[in-house]
């Protein structure tokens, strides 16, 4: 039978400074989810990529006296980097300076021309002669440009429009037909209220007045202009309108687009409405999240109020910085980021509940038994309750992930851990070890040990690097998801790998 499709995105960053732990945010849970649509038997696309185009990339490198590629190559070397540091398993890093993608936006810039839903017009905005640039006035800081702090004057600039209005109708149609297109519900609402039943005016898709941007074909005194370049990366990714577009007749639609909730009026407006025109199915799901904060202001490349995430990658380790992502914060709200925080979460959860744990497991198996897996006929009364919570926890993980509940999903495979704690805290069994009682103490370590082995394999998409160390110390080759209904599947006889604390509470380093 053929795999069951899943293809997942997150937004392309600006490398116009290196990512932050914002960008990791999204990354890692859109990372979170591939890796258990993998557990779970689908063929999973994941992408990724970096967003390169712009006035702002154009300066950064005139300041720095490069070209921008050469400016952007050296961010993207670092977000790689960063990636591969993070456990990121993409399947595509796209960058809209790569050349397919460059072909690509221009076929579908001509082709939207060709049938009429682009059209040339004049651009009406406020213009600051020295910087270049032209904004908005919600763009403005008082009423003068955002940049330079100049004055800024009432300019037009010959551009081409997208014909996002005439749209209108079908989207709103859509979107009150497909209750799930845009997750969370609220953020439905608001776009719904704020932004499309006001009314769509039609979108600015080109500027001639810089040059760091995807010519367009037929008039190249005019770049594509952001949105029609940027949000066509999760197409061109798969090939859409190339020479080989296997890829994309298999992933597309996507299943689930994943975005800041300061971009879900761009994907839920501008991006359907494209694909409209372009007559392609819409995604699955836009879910628009929430944001990091650190001290009561967004993480944001303008505020440089942030480390460079690499920096507590090296401190605590690539889990510690995944399980906080994770686990603090509920997947849709904002929520704090801190040092204090991912330290707490890191000692109490990690090193307490699991590392504690799995070591204290593996240590009485190797004094009482030479650190042998058997098995005895003997029973103690905690064992039922322990075995059916640890039975029943994968399809309560499937029920909050088909929710996007990670934080909860997770919760509920620490509950495991904290049941085995519990249970050895019941069966005592040093107590057991002192009474000679073996067949009771082997009864209880590899109760420990199986339900160890399935906390381990469900937490495998979440922390990949710790719950492949704890499956490489007892040595188990019971490692996929098909082996977790059956709580004897652990092997007996086998010999525990060597093994040291997974996790040390750890102090803060840094002021
Ligand atoms: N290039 C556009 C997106 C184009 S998508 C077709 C862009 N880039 S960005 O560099 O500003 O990245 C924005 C995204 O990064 C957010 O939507 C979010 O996914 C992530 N985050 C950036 N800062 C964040 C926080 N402080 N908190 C959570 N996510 C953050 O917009």
């Amino acid at each position: 039978m053929e795999k069951k499709k899943y293809y997942i995105t997150t937004p392309i960053y600006y490398p116009s400074a290196n990512f932050h732990i914002g960008h990791c945010y999204t990354t890692v849970i859109a990372d979170s989810i591939a890796r258990y649509k993998k557990l779970k038997g689908y063929d999973v696309y994941f992408l990724t990529g970096s967003d390169e185009h712009g006035l702002k990339i154009q300066k950064k490198a005139e300041e720095k006296g490069v070209t921008p590629k050469e400016y952007v190559d050296e961010v993207i070397k670092n977000a790689k980097d960063l990636w591969n540091s993070l456990g990121i398993e993409y399947n595509r890093f796209i960058r809209t300076t790569d050349e397919d993608h460059v072909a690509t936006v221009q076929k579908i810039f001509q082709k939207l021309y060709d049938q009429g839903d682009i059209y040339k017009g004049s651009y009406e905005g406020l213009y600051c002669t020295p910087c270049e640039s032209f904004w908005t006035e919600s763009q403005l800081v008082d009423g003068k440009c955002p940049d330079c702090g100049r004055e800024v004057e009432k300019a037009s600039e010959e551009a081409y429009f997208f014909k996002l209005s005439k749209y209108q109708d079908r989207l709103v149609d859509y979107i009150e037909t497909h209750p799930e297109f845009i997750q969370p519900i609220s953020r439905k609402n608001e776009m719904m209220n704020n932004f499309i039943k006001p009314g769509l005016e039609d979108l600015c898709v080109s500027r001639t007045s810089f040059t760091w941007g995807i010519p367009v074909t037929f008039d190249n005194k005019h770049i594509v202009y952001v949105w029609i370049d940027a949000l066509s990366n999760y197409i061109s990714a798969l090939g859409y309108l190339s020479n080989d577009d296997s890829l994309f007749k298999k992933f597309w639609p996507a299943d689930l687009q994943i975005v800041g909730k300061e971009i879900v009026r761009f994907h839920t407006i501008i991006w359907p409405c494209l694909l409209m025109a372009l007559d392609l199915p819409l995604p699955k799901q836009i879910f628009g999240h929430g944001w990091l904060v650190i001290n009561g202001a967004k993480v944001s490349k303008s505020l440089g109020n942030y480390r460079d995430p690499r920096e507590y990658i090296k401190e605590y380790g690539v889990d510690a910085i995944r399980y906080y992502l994770l686990r603090e914060v509920p997947f849709g709200s904002d929520g704090q980021f801190s040092e204090e925080l991912l330290i707490s979460r890191y000692n109490t959860d990690l090193a307490n509940i699991v590392g504690n744990l799995v070591n204290r497991t593996l240590s009485m198996l190797s004094k009482y038994f030479d650190g042998i897996i058997t098995k005895s006929y003997v029973q103690t009364e905690y064992d039922e309750d322990l075995i059916n919570l640890v039975l029943s926890t994968s399809q309560k993980v499937d029920d909050y992930m088909d929710k996007l509940e990670i934080s909860e999903a997770l919760d509920c495979i620490f509950e495991i851990f904290r049941r085995c704690n519990k249970y050895i805290d019941e069966t005592t069994p040093w107590v057991l070890a002192k009474e000679e009682n073996k067949d009771k103490l082997k009864t209880v370590l590899y109760n420990l040990l199986a339900s160890i082995r399935i906390g381990a394999i469900l937490l495998l998409p979440y922390i990949p690097t710790t719950a492949n160390e704890i499956l490489r110390q007892i040595n188990t080759k019971k490692i996929t998801i098909d082996t977790i209904n059956d709580f004897y599947t652990l092997e007996t006889n086998i010999i525990i790998n060597d093994f040291k604390p997974i996790f040390m509470r750890v102090e803060k380093k840094h002021e």
